[in-house]
């Protein structure tokens, strides 16, 4: 049936809100956050910063970021029940799984969860921030058969999330790195986990469910779920030697490489150059980069004139992977990092809400008649 608005195929090109908070430049690789450019979060600022200015829409206050940070803190262990439920889980469950089901979860511990105002989904924002690496951290530990290490509350929240994780207090190096990773991944725009938050919150369900929403989300191998398959895909190649013909062979059977292209981006993500840089500091001498360099060689020469470049995910698995750090923690650290543009986007979307009800192109028949079972 002929349809009075133009279809755009997975929205491409459709605006579904405005926001301040984040904005991309894809024909000139550029991002900002706030108006700032990302360089600038990344080499001044902190996660938790980053995190309090979205939530804020602007620069927070000196005093502002003190009381966030020890909000943050003071609010990073798990009700002991949902320990119990992540101590549970199948060993071999992937931590996103763990992740959406405990937040899920969290749901039916939190007073917040059942008021309707702002403030309370704002209390809701900040634990929702502090909680996520504790139960990365608690359900690794427990999947290794290692005792769990409470959070640290002397520590900052990237430095903090690698103690968890590795039960001794990373170097000021490996936190910084961390850090920065989280402010890269912090917020990108009207991205699918973004958009699946929102449309979740534009129906005024709770705050819980709408971020449930984005980490199933973001799970996804064309989203945050790349860059475990882009060190999978270092593995497979092998060697540097033989990742030329892995990449043609890929592109010859029209299969995507992984960490490469962008809805948005046209030119280099400006959040893989960043990382690129931490990448070599870590893995300079290792097989994995000089795959990774070979790979980008490739693509680039192949695909760079249609605008397909590394995107964020083609060098934060190896940043990670330096770090020490399992592959299948790569999504979830992504999650750790983006609840801050998801709270903060649904938190913006809700002052101003209208619930997102878009249509589908009918492409079947009409006024056909009922046929009785036994006649089909
Ligand atoms: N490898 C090979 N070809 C590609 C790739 C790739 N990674 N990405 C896009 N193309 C080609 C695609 O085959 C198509 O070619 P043609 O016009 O000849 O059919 C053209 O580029 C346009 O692709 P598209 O699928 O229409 O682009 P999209 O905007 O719908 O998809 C994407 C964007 C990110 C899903 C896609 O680029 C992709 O699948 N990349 C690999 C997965 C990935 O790295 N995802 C992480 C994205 S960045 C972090 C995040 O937001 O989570």
């Amino acid at each position: 049936m002929s349809e009075k608005y133009p279809f755009s195929k997975g929205l491409a090109g459709v605006p579904a809100a405005e926001t301040v908070l984040s904005y991309i430049d894809g024909e000139r690789g550029k991002l900002y956050y706030l108006g700032i450019p990302i360089e600038e979060w990344a080499e001044s600022s902190t996660f938790e910063e980053v995190a309090l200015a979205l939530l804020l829409r602007r620069l927070p206050k000196r005093e502002e970021l003190k009381m966030f940070n020890a909000a943050l803190r003071s609010a990073r262990e798990l009700p002991p029940e949902v320990v119990d439920f992540i101590l549970d889980m199948p060993l071999d469950s992937h931590p996103m799984t763990v992740l959406r089901s405990v937040v899920s979860l969290l749901e039916a511990y939190d007073y917040d969860a059942k008021l309707d105002d702002l403030e309370a989904k704002f209390r809701i924002s900040l634990r929702l921030i502090a909680r996520f690496p504790t139960v990365v951290a608690y359900f690794d530990r427990a999947r290794k058969g290692l005792e769990l290490v409470p959070p640290d509350p002397t520590l900052g929240h990237a430095a903090n999330f690698l103690y968890m994780l590795k039960g001794e207090r990373p170097t000021d190096y490996e936190a910084r790195v961390m850090d920065v990773a989280l402010i890269l991944h912090a917020d990108h725009g009207m991205n699918a986990s973004t958009f699946a938050s929102m449309v979740v919150a534009s129906t005024l369900s709770d705050m819980y469910s709408a971020i449930t929403a984005g980490i199933g989300a973001l799970k996804g191998p064309l989203h945050g779920g790349a860059n475990e398959r882009v060190l999978r895909m270092f593995r497979e190649i092998d060697s540097p030697e033989k990742a030329e013909e892995y990449v043609l062979a890929k592109l010859a059977r029209k299969e995507r490489v992984m960490g490469f292209g962008h809805r948005v981006y046209k030119a280099y993500d400006p959040r893989a150059r960043i990382l690129k840089r931490y990448a070599e500091e870590l893995t300079k001498r290792s097989e994995y980069y000089q795959i990774a360099l070979k790979v980008e060689e490739v693509m680039i020469r192949e695909k760079g004139q249609k605008g397909i470049f590394p995107n964020v995910d083609f060098y934060s698995g190896l940043v990670y992977n330096g770090l020490g750090i399992d592959t299948d923690l790569f999504t979830p650290i992504f999650a750790i990092a983006r609840v801050a543009g998801w709270t903060a986007h649904v938190l913006e979307y809700l002052e101003d809400n209208r619930i997102f009800r878009p249509r589908a192109v009918y492409k079947g028949e009409i006024d056909k008649r009922y046929t009785p079972i036994d006649e089909r």
